[in-house]
C-alpha cells in the first residue's frame, strides 16, 4: 500500500508501536517531555546530520520541532531503518535515550538523529498527517 493508516490512540506516552508501510518498518513513538526535553536541548550545530531528514518539511533543520510532528512535538513518527546500511535501529537503547543500531553501532537520539557511529543520515520521517487526533496517514 502507497498510504496506511493508524490509529495511534492507545500508545501511552513513552510507548511506541511499529507498523510497515511501503515495506519498510516506520516507528511511532509517543516521547515523554523529558524525551522532547532531551532532544531540544542541543543545539542543531552539535548535530552530525543537521538535516531534519523529514519529507513534510524539506530542507529544515534538524531542531527538534522540525523532527517532530507540527504542534504535536510528542510524536515522533520516522522510518525506523538505520541510515548506515539498513538495519533495524533498537528502541530506548543507548547512550542518548532513543535508538541504537546493533548492526555497527549508530547511536540515535530521542528525536531519532544520530548522534554516534557510522550512520550518515537522521532516521527519515516520512510525509503523514493527523486525520484524527488520534489516527494518522502515512504516505
Ligand atoms: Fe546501522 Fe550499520 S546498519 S550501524
Amino acid at each position: 500500500l502507497s498510504t496506511v493508516e493508524v490509529d495511534i490512540g492507545s500508545i501511552a506516552p513513552g510507548a511506541s508501536i511499529k507498523v510497515m508501510w511501503r515495506g519498510k518498518p516506520v516507528f511511532i513513538r509517543n516521547r515523554t517531555p523529558e524525551e522532547i526535553q532531551s532532544a531540544a536541548g542541543v543545539p542543531v550545530a552539535e548535530l552530525p546530520d543537521p538535516d531534519a531528514r523529514n519529507a513534510n518539511h524539506p530542507g529544515a533543520d534538524a531542531s527538534d520541532a522540525n523532527r517532530a510532528a507540527a504542534g504535536k512535538e510528542n510524536w515522533l513518527i520516522m522510518v525506523g531503518v538505520c541510515t548506515h546500511l539498513g538495519c533495524i535501529p533498537l528502541g530506548e537503547q543507548g547512550e542518548f535515550g532513543g535508538w541504537f543500531c546493533p548492526c555497527h553501532g549508530s547511536v540515535y537520539d530521542t528525536a531519532g538523529r544520530i548522534r554516534r557511529g557510522p550512520a550518515p543520515e537522521n532516521m527519515h520521517v516520512p510525509v503523514y498527517s493527523f486525520l484524527t487526533d488520534t489516527r494518522i496517514r502515512i504516505g
